[in-house]
């Protein structure tokens, strides 16, 4: 039987706990699951890739199928080399969905034999992002219940 790997490529600029919820999904649908946290050239991070990929290390040890990676370029690029036939990405809202379908489809353009699926987290999390969790870190807000505990922790040693 062929055995499916699947992609989650983003920026995780933290990884949240809705970033987590998907992963636990993608963990029990895919054989294998590689996180992919892009290299790209951001004006302003939170935290710098390598910091990144730490934290995402630390959080999906539970899940003896995922990896954590880095990747540069074009993702349907990079899967190829990864001999990957999904890419996992996370629906929360309507909202998502336009930019989420151009991508898509964009990518099944360059690379047609590579699926997109998507997935919902929870409800939960269907009002957080990276981008909200980034801005409140940074104003002094609380983080609680949004990001894992070592995320919280390495934020609040970072801003204070
Ligand atoms: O977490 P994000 O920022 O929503 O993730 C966006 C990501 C990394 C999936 C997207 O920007 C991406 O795939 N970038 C790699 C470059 C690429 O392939 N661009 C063409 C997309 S159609």
């Amino acid at each position: 039987m062929k055995l499916v790997l699947a992609i989650y490529p983003g920026s995780f600029d933290p990884v949240t706990n809705g970033h987590l919820d998907l992963i636990e999904r993608g963990a029990k649908l895919f054989d294998r699951l590689v996180v992919a946290v892009l290299q790209n050239l951001e004006k302003d991070p939170l935290f710098t890739v390598p910091e990144r990929v730490e934290m995402l290390r630390e959080v999906t040890r539970p899940w003896a199928n995922v990896e954590v990676d880095v990747f540069g370029g074009l993702l349907v690029e990079y899967a190829r080399h990864r001999n990957a036939q999904v890419l996992l990405r996370g629906i929360r809202a309507i909202s998502d969905y336009e930019y989420e379908l151009q991508m898509a489809l964009m990518n099944r353009k360059m690379e047609p034999r590579i699926e997109t699926v998507f997935m919902m987290p929870s409800e939960t999390y269907s009002y957080l992002s990276s981008r909200l969790v980034r801005e409140i870190a940074r104003l002094g807000g609380p983080l609680h219940g949004l990001v894992p505990q070592i995320v919280e922790e390495r934020i609040r040693a970072k801003v204070t």
